[in-house]
């Protein structure tokens, strides 16, 4: 079966073709990112225009990659929620124009579902049960997998979600966004033990997070410094807050693990590309003689792909939208 999929939530326009959910037979992802850099983050009005011109080349292209018309079609996924409402809504009314059309039936993808999927094209073997630790720019959270279109949120942050707080610590030192991806790179040159910084835990809750405080020391540590004239090594700065972050992201996963009694465990989203993340979980998984997957770098990020994977499952659990599908900016898993 094949799936035509749809993803504009946030910064990147993509269209992918995907195979029974785990073969991915084209994939084009065009960013925005260079656009948004020059303000830091993303503008979600320069965001939603993009999506609108990039839109049917991407879709084009995606078909023209795989050898394919729409007659070879079989369902049309797009990401509906959550996300950026204008640029989503970009993606879902071209989805719902072309199903309508064409009469393929349309199926409506979750964003952070189908991050967790972007595993069932890098791991064919992976199948649910597992416990996924989804990071990324807008949300962290521990989803306990129970079947492929069954879930349920263990744990997720009170505050900035993981990126976030990379991009954020990452632009007070000057990076260009999005910085995690630069400040993962600089803190492998680093020092993860040169600065103290904290490591802030939910009272009753141990599961969830909370970056903000973290967030705020390292800021004010930049500034300080730089009141008092003092120069502070950039790598080793950067290292110990990705070792604060990703300190706080696997101790709350492995104890959820624990408690829950799961030992297959999965990340994604794009935090999961940080490389100390993967080092680490790999590590505690091998000690404790767990499994352990994770997505190709590749499909770490946003893609359509993960949306082709995810949406062949919900269209097999019978998700059919019609044209009064909505998009929506928050929703839970
Ligand atoms: O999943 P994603 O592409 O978009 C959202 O759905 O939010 O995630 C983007 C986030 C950004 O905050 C980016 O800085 C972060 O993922 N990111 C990383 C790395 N690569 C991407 N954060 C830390 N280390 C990385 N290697
Ligand atoms: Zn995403």
């Amino acid at each position: 079966m094949k799936i035509l999929a749809i993803e504009s939530s946030c910064d990147e326009t993509a269209a992918a073709v995907v195979e029974d959910g785990r073969n991915i037979i084209s994939s084009v992802v065009a960013s925005q990112v260079e656009e948004h850099k020059l303000y830091g983050g993303v503008v979600p009005e320069i965001a939603s225009r993009r999506h609108a011109e990039a839109i049917v080349p991407v879709v084009r292209q995606a078909l023209e990659d795989a050898d394919c018309t729409l007659s070879d079609i079989d369902a049309i996924g797009v990401t509906y929620a959550p996300g950026l409402i204008g640029a989503l809504l970009v993606g879902v009314n071209f989805a719902k124009g072309l199903s309508l059309a064409t009469g393929i039936p349309l199926v409506p993808v979750h964003h952070l579902r189908s991050h967790i999927a972007s595993n069932y094209i890098s791991n064919k073997e992976l199948k649910p049960p597992f416990l996924c630790l989804v990071v990324s720019g807008g949300h962290s959270h521990i989803v306990m997998v129970e079947d492929y279109t069954k879930m349920k949120i263990i744990g997720k942050t009170r505050d900035d979600a993981a990126g976030e707080a990379f991009d954020k610590a990452a632009r007070t030192m000057g990076m260009p966004y999005p910085g995690g991806i630069e400040m993962d790179r600089v803190a492998e040159n680093g020092n993860p033990f040169a600065f103290k910084l904290p490591r802030p835990a939910v009272h009753d809750a141990p599961y969830d997070f909370s970056f903000s405080g973290l967030k705020t020391a390292v800021i004010n540590l930049i500034h300080n410094s730089a009141q008092k004239g003092v120069e502070l090594n950039k790598a080793d700065v950067c290292a110990s807050f990705r070792y604060a972050v990703v300190d706080c992201l696997v101790t709350n996963f492995i104890k959820a693990a624990e408690d829950l009694g799961q030992k297959k465990l999965v990340i994604a989203g794009g935090v999961s590309a940080n490389s100390l993340l993967r080092r680490t979980l790999a590590e505690e998984c091998k000690k404790r003689d767990w499994e352990m997957y994770m997505p190709e770098k590749s499909l770490c990020g946003d893609n359509a792909a993960m949306v082709g994977s995810q949406g062949y499952y919900e269209f097999l659990s019978g998700n059919i939208a019609g044209t009064d599908l909505n998009a929506f900016a928050t929703m839970s898993i």
